[in-house]
């Protein structure tokens, strides 16, 4: 049976709520994190002619999140004022998002945090839309305008992450579901754990994981963005560090010293990965489903947007937001979408959500703006 947008939304509410709307540590145990790597310097070097207030936006809006941690921002400089936001073709992920719809929303949430940082340094930002596919280069042109400031708290851009461990079997307040989907309007479900669509859900995250772990195409893909060592963690200042997939204490240090990024294709590797996923999607408070309107750049952009802003208030809230995108991207799991759900339900984040007890530290890595610039 097909569920339509109807009864995918009267699921959530049975489910209890649809909503409408270089430092000393390098050697130590811990392995590099972004505090170990300040961006802040950047914002003291005269850069594309841009003064400290621009360069502190665009170094906000680089702690948006993005698939693999790929970073895949390059801001062209027209002037001090007209800046555009495009796709930097290096940064690809051909094998796991061959029609760049990740590159699009991390773009949006890259967007999201340009803006709220852009009002509280005194400017308004306008931002078009100028690619018509998202195979383009440019994708937004942002224009800045002078205006007052607005005080959006910045800290909740250095401090939000995306967090895996520790999610508590807890379901989402019906208060904090309703502030978080906000500004989703129609476009946030939320399925509490142990409800009959979390568990197919749930299952459909570990299946379209196990499945993608046997792809060598994949994995190798995987491979090129895992710094497992401190040096290359240091010179490439993106992808994921052992800190970032929360690889902690002794086999951290482990897998630091003795793994290569090339042993994730090895079948121990992906066995483990496999197990660890099957734990982690059993924990938690249940999944958020965010859906757009359709798959035009503009969509993308915005639910990138509108993501970024759910997963800033999340921060504030001690709610994890965990990211499991293998369901969208293996033909698997989307052919079981387009099986069970009519056409009018795209769904563009799958995510495990849940309370901690402690909020931690962000420690991915961001490469400083000057990395990110070109005129
Ligand atoms: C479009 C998109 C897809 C993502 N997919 C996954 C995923 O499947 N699994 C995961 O663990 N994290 C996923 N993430 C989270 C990124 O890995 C994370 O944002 C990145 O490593 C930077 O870390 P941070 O969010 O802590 O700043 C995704 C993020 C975005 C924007």
């Amino acid at each position: 049976m097909k569920i339509n947008r109807r009864e995918f939304i009267k699921t959530g509410v049975a489910a209890g709520t649809l909503i409408t709307g270089a430092g000393a540590l390098f050697t130590s145990c811990s392995g590099i994190t972004r505090a170990d790597l300040p961006l802040g310097q950047a914002s003291n070097v005269a850069m594309a002619g841009l003064d400290k207030r621009r360069l502190s936006i665009l170094k906000y809006a680089s702690l948006a999140p993005s698939g693999h941690n790929s970073q895949p921002w390059l801001i062209k400089i027209i002037d001090g004022n007209k800046w555009a936001i495009a796709a930097d073709p290096a940064r690809r992920l051909p094998a796991v998002d061959p029609n760049n719809r990740e590159i699009m929303l991390s773009l949006g949430a890259f967007a999201e945090n340009l803006s709220l940082a852009a009002g509280t340094f005194g400017f308004r930002t306008d931002m078009d839309i100028i690619a018509e596919s998202s195979f383009d280069q440019a994708i937004i042109e942002v224009t800045l305008k002078e205006s007052k400031s607005e005080d959006y708290p910045l800290e909740r851009i250095t401090r939000r992450r995306t967090v895996k461990h520790g999610l508590l079997p807890k379901e989402i307040k019906k208060e904090d579901v309703t502030a978080l989907s906000g500004h989703l309007k129609g476009h946030l479900f939320y399925f509490p754990r142990g409800t009959e669509h979390a568990q197919c859900i749930e299952e459909g995250a570990i299946e379209n994981f196990r499945i993608q772990s046997n792809q060598d195409k994949a994995q190798k893909e995987l491979v090129k963005w895992v710094r497992l060592s401190n040096v290359d963690a240091k010179q490439h200042r993106d992808g994921l560090t052992t800190a970032s997939m929360e690889i902690h204490g002794v086999t951290g240090w482990f897998v630091r010293n003795f793994s290569k990024p090339e042993d994730f294709l090895k079948d121990s590797y992906r066995q483990h990965g496999v197990k660890l996923t099957a734990k982690l999607a059993r924990q938690g408070g249940g999944w958020f489903i965010i859906t757009s309107k359709g798959n035009t750049v503009a969509d993308l952009i915005d639910t990138g947007r509108k993501f970024e802003r759910l997963a800033l208030m999340a921060r504030e809230r001690n709610i994890a937001i965990h990211p499991m995108t293998q369901y969208l991207e293996e033909k698997e799991g989307r052919q079981q979408i387009a099986d069970n759900h009519d056409a009018s339900i795209i769904p563009q984040f799958v995510l495990r959500v849940g309370y901690l007890s402690k909020y931690p530290d962000p420690v991915s890595l961001r490469r400083p703006v000057e990395w990110f610039v070109t005129t």
